[in-house]
């Protein structure tokens, strides 16, 4: 007769995810600066951001303003930089990358958002000029069970000035950082990436001006001879170019209890606007069509305001009697592709 075994969880059941790695850095007593402090840096790098201006001052450069950034800010970074991902993969469906270059990579957002989404990553290399975000970051990614892929990243001092190579990699990601770059050194950084990878990724706030980047982005990378991936299903000029409008889609952000303080936030929760752009060397497939705002509901008809392969923006409604399509088109959310693959 066998006898019972206890069932034991495989280590990395144990092993916390970015949420779960920034509560255990920021509960080490001691390792982080006291709350007032992080909520000063919080405010002021809060002001920074909305100004919408090119900072006076490198961002991020002390050990406080980069634990206020992971603290109140890494969260909406990543679920923005994962939901544009998982777009650019639910297209791209043959793309396993091996290695990824982020580009002013911070506290590691985009690093654990690919690895997240493209579990072949083996390399990760992340690049900023601001050593303490760096620092904060290589130790959230020490927390990380040591076979996710951002338990080997690396983490290096880098400052773009525009005379510089990108180190080549399948993925070339710059996430939340055009807004901090002159626009010639945002020029030169995408056709040095587009020179340096398969694909590139890149997200910006969903603004005006953030979506005004990804335009200029996407154009460059076009004219670098890149195929556009996703969000468009088109090639031609943005419709949503002109007007009062902009594309930009929204990643829901659990807050923790210390983002909710330093924020004197009541919500469990925020949603990220973001804009992106990706962009491969080589075609990897693109949407149909995609939802560049939110489905409306009425009894029995759905509204979908979908981009189309033509380059023209195009309600598309779909009625009960359409049967699976309306099944489907009532389970498609804002970004998503449509027709429903
Ligand atoms: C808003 S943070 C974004 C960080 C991270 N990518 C994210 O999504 O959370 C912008 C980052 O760009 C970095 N950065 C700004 N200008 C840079 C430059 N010229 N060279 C390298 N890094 C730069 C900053 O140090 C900062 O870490």
């Amino acid at each position: 007769v066998r006898s019972a075994r206890r069932v034991t969880l495989p280590t990395h059941e144990h092993q916390p995810d970015l949420s779960g790695a920034l509560r255990e850095v920021f509960a080490a007593p001691g390792a982080v600066p006291p709350l007032g402090a992080l909520r000063d840096a919080a405010a002021r790098l809060s002001a920074t951001y909305r100004s919408g201006r090119y900072p006076e001052r490198p961002v991020l450069s002390t050990a406080t303003e980069a634990a206020a950034y992971a603290a109140y800010r890494m969260a909406a970074t990543h679920a923005a930089a994962a939901a544009a991902f998982t777009q650019t993969g639910r297209v791209a469906g043959g793309f396993q990358p091996r290695g990824q270059v982020d580009l002013g990579g911070g506290t590691g957002a985009a690093a654990w958002a690919a690895a997240g989404t493209w579990p072949s990553l083996t390399t990760i290399r992340v690049l900023d000029r601001a050593g303490p975000a760096l620092a904060l970051g290589r130790r959230l990614a020490a927390r990380a069970h040591r076979r996710h892929p951002i338990a080997a990243a690396s983490w290096e001092r880098w400052r773009w000035h525009g005379r510089h190579e990108v180190p080549a990699a399948d993925l070339v990601t710059a996430s939340y950082l055009l807004a901090e770059l002159t626009e010639p050194d945002q020029d030169h950084l995408l056709r040095a990436a587009a020179d340096a990878a398969q694909l590139v990724i890149v997200v910006e706030p969903g603004t005006p001006a953030g979506h005004g980047r990804i335009l200029r982005a996407r154009a460059s990378l076009l004219g670098s001879g890149m195929s556009i991936v996703a969000p468009c299903p088109h090639e031609l000029p943005c419709p949503i170019a002109e007007g009062p409008d902009w594309c930009h889609f929204a990643a829901r952000v659990d807050r923790s209890p210390l983002h909710r303080r330093l924020k004197d936030a009541a919500l469990g929760y925020e949603d990220e606007k973001f804009s992106f752009v990706a962009a491969a060397r080589h075609p990897l497939g693109r949407a149909a069509g995609r939802l560049v705002r939110r489905p409306r509901y009425r009894k029995g008809l759905v509204t979908l305001p979908v981009c189309e392969s033509d380059g023209e923006l195009r309600p598309r409604l779909v009625s009960r009697k359409h049967g699976e399509s309306y099944r489907r088109a009532r389970q498609t959310r804002w970004g998503d592709p449509w027709p429903a693959p």
